[in-house]
């Protein structure tokens, strides 16, 4: 009796010593600047987490410092599980998602988190999307058509013609990709980028949409399309899996050989 209870004793001792682990701080380096002093010149400001109380992900880490640390580091985020796209941001180098990086849980290595790059910048991590989402009202994302049908009821697809949007539709317009494109840092103004490329042939593959040679047209100039010098940032960049580079050289492929 008494040894079964020295033993269970020693076992909650046990468990209370693992339960006080140690504490594993992280550093994240985060890129700071703040309209409100504009002379103040944009910095890496560090960061300490314990990684024992924090989330798996870079999202997780950067709430985290909010609500502790500094409430006035600013980001974009609301789903957090990669499906609205606003936490898009430069991290350990590569753009991505947030909400969908793990945190290395190397101690030893800091994460530098930067906004997406070639943008101009709000507040810390807020680029400043105007630009990207007038492009993309510019392609006119919608279904266009001139005719209906007679019964009055839906504009019918076959299962393969819906087929073709598929690894289209999926896109959330994170703009990971074309801020990774270097065509687009230096021709931002003109040239559409491979998310907005994207999401024109998305309409252009639709076999519901009859606007087809009006979308060809648009594109066909020196500038909004033909920037693209096939380097594949885009496509390797994208949190989604999604593939810009190949949509972007099946358009090519419709004005070659229309
Ligand atoms: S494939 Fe085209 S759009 Fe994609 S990164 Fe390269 S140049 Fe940019
Ligand atoms: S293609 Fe991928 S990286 Fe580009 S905007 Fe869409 S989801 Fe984001
Ligand atoms: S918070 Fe929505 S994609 Fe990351």
């Amino acid at each position: 009796m008494l040894r079964g209870g020295v033993l269970r004793f020693a076992g909650i001792r046990t468990r209370l010593m693992s339960s006080v682990a140690q504490p594993r701080l992280k550093s994240f380096k985060i890129y700071r600047w703040n309209p409100d002093q504009p002379e103040v010149k944009p910095k890496l400001q560090e960061f300490k987490v314990d990684l024992n109380n924090c989330g798996p992900m870079i999202l997780d880490a950067l709430l985290k410092i909010k609500d502790e640390q500094d409430a006035s580091l600013t980001f974009r985020r609301s789903c957090r599980e990669g499906i609205c796209g606003s936490c898009a941001m430069n991290i350990g180098g590569r753009n991505t998602l947030a909400c969908l990086c793990k945190i290395d849980q190397d101690t030893s290595k800091k994460v530098k988190i930067y906004p997406l790059p070639h943008m101009f910048i709000v507040k810390d991590l807020v680029p400043d999307m105007t630009n990207f989402y007038q492009q993309y009202k510019s392609v006119k994302p919608w279904l266009q058509r001139t005719s209906y049908p007679k019964d009055g009821k839906e504009v019918l697809q076959s299962i393969e013609d819906r087929k073709k949007l598929d690894g289209l539709y999926e896109c959330i317009l994170c703009a990971c990709c074309s801020t990774s494109c270097p065509s687009y840092w230096w021709n931002q103004e003109e040239y559409l980028g491979p998310a907005v490329l994207m999401q024109s042939y998305r309409w252009l593959v639709d076999s519901r949409d009859q606007a087809t040679q009006e979308r060809r047209d648009m594109l066909n100039n020196s500038m909004s399309l033909y920037r693209c010098h096939t380097i594949m940032n885009c496509t390797k960049t994208c949190p989604k899996g999604l593939n810009p580079g190949e949509a972007i050289a099946k358009i090519k492929q419709q004005l070659a050989f229309q």
